[in-house]
């Protein structure tokens, strides 16, 4: 079975074909990170008028570098929300016409869910039950993956999403967008005990996540320490923070609910203090930590197609006149609102 996967929730054009929801045959992504880095940030009205342009081509890149003309494909898989209302709106409207033109199956894939799938096309299957960190720039959730495929919520954030928080403190620390790779980057040549910034909500006892506390340090630090900052130190301070609180929270909750697999997701998830870390102390309490491949991490259509194959295997099939929701959730009922959409003063600073 070959699924054309499509995403364009934010500022990615991302197209992909998949074989059997497991071998990827072509992954395509035009990121706009040239057009928003002026910006420092994500300009919703730009990143439409983008996938606009650039998600035809992208399609016919996808099919020929799989070798497969459109009409060998089997279904059209696309992502729904969440993500900024107009940019999702781009990829489900050319969904829908190959979907209508072709005459295949249209599939509406949930973009918080087609990270955690990503890691199928690396590893061959979802193990489940599993506790799972879908850790992305919208979205910070900590959940578990049910034997029968459903996810339940345990916690998420109260605030800033993770990726939110590194983006943040990239452009404070002026090191350009999108800031989480830059900062894993520079981390690495600073020393993590540098600052002593907060670790917020570490031992509450819950599985909730707060970052605008640790964010608001970092911006003190730096305008108390103007002329002589240890940048590399700051960065690799904050970063051990963040990753302090998640690792506790994630290897709490393999405890608690007694499982012995985590499974991580999201752009976040490319972070290699987090991944080194996790691992290291998973690996102590005899639990595995599965991750997508760096470039699987971030958006991208491969996991639409990957989460649509499976989502069609088990008999779904999405109406031609849906709409694109912003602010999906990955439990129904459960998690941040408007997340995602970005906040005026966020347009001219971080990514959402
Ligand atoms: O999943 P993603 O591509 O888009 C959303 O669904 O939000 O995640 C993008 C986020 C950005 O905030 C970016 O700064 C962050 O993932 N990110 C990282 C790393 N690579 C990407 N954050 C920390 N460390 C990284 N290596
Ligand atoms: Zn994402």
């Amino acid at each position: 079975m070959l699924v054309l996967g499509i995403e364009t929730s934010c500022d990615e054009t991302g197209v992909a074909v998949v074989e059997n929801g497991k071998a990827l045959r072509s992954n395509v992504i035009a990121d706009q990170q040239l057009l928003h880095a002026r910006f420092g940030g994500v300009v919703p009205e730009v990143a439409s008028r983008a996938h606009v342009d650039l998600l035809h081509p992208a399609v016919e890149q996808a099919c020929a570098e799989a070798g497969v003309r459109l009409g060998d494909l089997d279904a059209i898989a696309v992502t729904i929300g969440p993500g900024l209302a107009g940019a999702l709106l781009v990829g489900v409207a050319a969904a829908k016409s190959y979907a209508l033109a072709l005459d295949r199956p249209l599939i509406g894939v949930n973009h918080l869910i087609a990270h955690v799938y990503a890691n199928v096309l690396d590893h061959g299957s979802l193990p489940a039950p599993a506790i799972v960190f879908v850790v992305s720039g919208g979205h910070t959730s900590l959940l578990v993956l049910d034997a029968d495929g459903s996810f339940r919520m345990l916690g998420q954030t109260i605030d800033d999403a993770a990726g939110e928080a590194y983006d943040k403190v990239a452009r404070v620390l002026g090191l350009g967008y999108p800031g989480g790779p830059a900062i894993d980057r520079l981390a690495r040549e600073g020393d993590p005990s540098a600052v002593a910034f907060p670790r917020s909500l570490i031992d509450d006892g819950s599985y909730d996540f707060s970052l605008s506390g640790l964010k608001t340090a970092v911006l003190r630090h730096v305008r108390a320490h103007q002329g002589e900052l240890d940048v590399p130190g700051v960065a690799a301070s904050f970063q051990e923070a963040v990753v302090d609180v998640q690792v506790s929270k994630i290897l709490r909750a393999t405890a608690e609910e007694r499982l012995d697999t985590v499974l991580l997701a999201g752009g976040v998830a490319a972070n290699s203090r987090l991944r080194a870390r996790l691992e290291r102390a998973a690996a102590e309490r005899h639990v595995r930590v599965l991750a997508p491949s760096l470039r699987l991490c971030t958006d991208n259509g491969a996991m639409v197609a990957c989460a649509g194959t499976f989502a069609l295997e088990r008999g779904e099939r999405t109406p031609l006149d849906v709409g694109a929701d912003p602010n999906l959730r990955i439990v129904p009922g459960v998690g941040r609102r408007a997340a995602r959409r970005p906040k005026r003063h966020q347009r001219a600073g971080a990514r959402r």
